[in-house]
């Protein structure tokens, strides 16, 4: 249960089991950037503001000062062991197979559910797009039952397009996919420019209408800027992703630091920017429950067609997220299957394609009927249980693997090493416990269960287990 991967076969597969290395840095940083911004800038600054007011620029800085903790923890595992997998390779060598296991069953809550709500964010900005273009789609075939609606069609659909963009193969995908990160920004500077006109500054007082620490307001919802810090910190997660394409990049060595740190400190900057734009230009009580906040602002300062603009740039751009997460989805799948722990059927890549298209498949059914059917904050909260348990695992195997292995080459050290992977761990549990209290309870029957399947198969069927 408690053997570990060793680091020297780590990047030895039979062939037909190994990934085509084809991504340079320039395709990593658009991976990055591609995967981190989206809804949650988007639309969950909304429910952000909602959980904080004004202070929820607060919030943005709390989770951004963990993620550049845990990234820089991700850089250094992600060079040293350039293999994919990330969080739950890293575990597999430093802190052992159960661990692990915990580790890949959290990242696949993770990914597919941050699959699944951006496509329901997606879905949002979308049907305003349709209906700013005189085009009103039925509520019961354009929202989920919490919003009235039957299913949410629009997020099911876009989830099938992504798949199939990725299943053509990963190179082709990465290279479109820089050119929808220029768009997604472009539209952010956009907002950015129109609605700090509108600037004023009675909206931003009271600054922190409910406190710094998460507390139950009296309708029974959790607030606080540490509450709003849990949830927001969906809009950074992406920066694993960079790190789960190890195997493919070309110079991991080097690329791979500058991908991941490089996106999420320029991430961190445009999230500050836009939410004090945002929060600036309209106040945050009427914010919560949009589900496109940002074209909601624009119309409010009467920049109808503005906000038409800004809807079509993400309906265009917010697919990148998409197309990281179904991407990182799939290869977690892929390497936990190849290691046993799953059926090994699920490893096998097409020959033509050079992709793991039935992995593909089945993860892209499950997630769109779930984005055809759920509430995005609770999806979104759910996502990040995953991610910040990810991220513990990676801040303590930086720590151990400093320790066991001091004189291992690593092409890029964490500075600071004790106050990273603490930072990184403390952070990523406090964030933990201020997530909503039902998101926790999900969360550890989720584990559970994952639990059950290990001691039933992987346990038994693990590769390690047969050498
Ligand atoms: N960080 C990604 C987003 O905000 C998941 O959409």
């Amino acid at each position: 249960m408690f053997r570990r991967k060793s680091l020297d076969t780590l990047t030895q597969h039979a062939p037909g089991h190994r990934l085509v290395r084809s991504l340079t840095w320039v395709h990593l940083v658009a991976l990055g950037i591609g995967a981190i911004v989206g809804t949650g800038i988007f639309t969950l600054v909304g429910v952000g503001a909602e959980r904080a007011g004004p202070a929820v620029l607060l919030s943005f800085m709390v989770a951004g000062l963990v993620c550049v903790c845990a990234a820089l923890a991700y850089a250094e595992m992600a060079t040293m062991m350039p293999a994919a997998g990330g969080a739950y390779t890293y575990s597999y060598v430093a802190l052992g197979e159960i661990v692990a296991w915990v580790v890949g069953w959290c990242l696949i809550l993770e990914y597919s559910l941050i699959v699944s709500t951006v496509a329901v964010g997606w879905s949002g900005y979308m049907v305003g797009f349709l209906t700013g273009m005189g085009i009103n789609l039925p509520l019961a075939i354009s929202a989920g039952p919490d919003a009235g609606g039957v299913i949410n069609l629009p997020a099911v659909l876009i989830t099938f397009l992504v798949a199939g963009l990725l299943i053509r193969g990963t190179k082709e995908s990465a290279t479109f996919n820089a050119v929808l990160v220029l768009i997604k920004l472009s539209a952010l500077a956009l907002f950015v420019f129109i609605a700090i006109r509108h600037f004023d500054v009675t909206n931003i007082e009271p600054f922190m209408p409910y406190g710094f620490f998460k507390s139950v307001g009296e309708d029974g919802v959790e607030r606080g800027v540490m509450a709003a810090a849990a949830i927001v910190f969906f809009a950074y997660a992406g920066f694993d992703a960079v790190a789960t394409a190890a195997e493919e990049a070309k110079n991991p060595d080097r690329d791979l630091a500058i991908g991941i740190v490089g996106s999420l400190l320029g991430c961190t900057t445009i999230y500050i920017i836009v939410s004090l734009a945002a929060l600036g230009a309209m106040s945050y009580l009427a914010l919560g429950n949009s589900a496109e906040p940002l074209a909601l602002i624009l119309r409010n300062i009467g920049q109808e067609k503005m906000a038409v603009v800004i809807a079509g740039a993400a309906v265009i751009a917010l697919p990148t997220v998409l197309l990281a997460f179904l991407y990182g989805q799939s290869r977690i799948f892929f390497v936990m299957a190849r290691d046993g722990l799953l059926p090994k059927q699920l490893a096998s890549v097409n020959p033509k394609t050079g992709t793991p298209v039935a992995i593909t498949l089945m993860t892209t059914v499950l997630v769109a009927s779930l984005a055809g059917v759920a509430r995005l904050d609770e999806i979104a909260a759910l996502a990040n249980a995953g991610t910040l348990m990810a991220f513990v695992a990676v801040g303590a195997s930086l720590l151990v693997m400093r320790k066991r292995e001091p004189n291992r080459v690593r092409r890029f050290r964490a500075p600071l090493v004790w106050v990273v992977g603490l930072g990184a761990m403390g952070g990523c549990l406090y964030l933990f416990f201020s997530l909503p209290t039902k998101t926790l309870m999900w969360f550890f029957i989720w584990s559970a269960i994952g639990l059950v399947v290990y001691a039933l198969y992987g346990r038994k069927k693990s590769l390690l287990q047969q050498q």
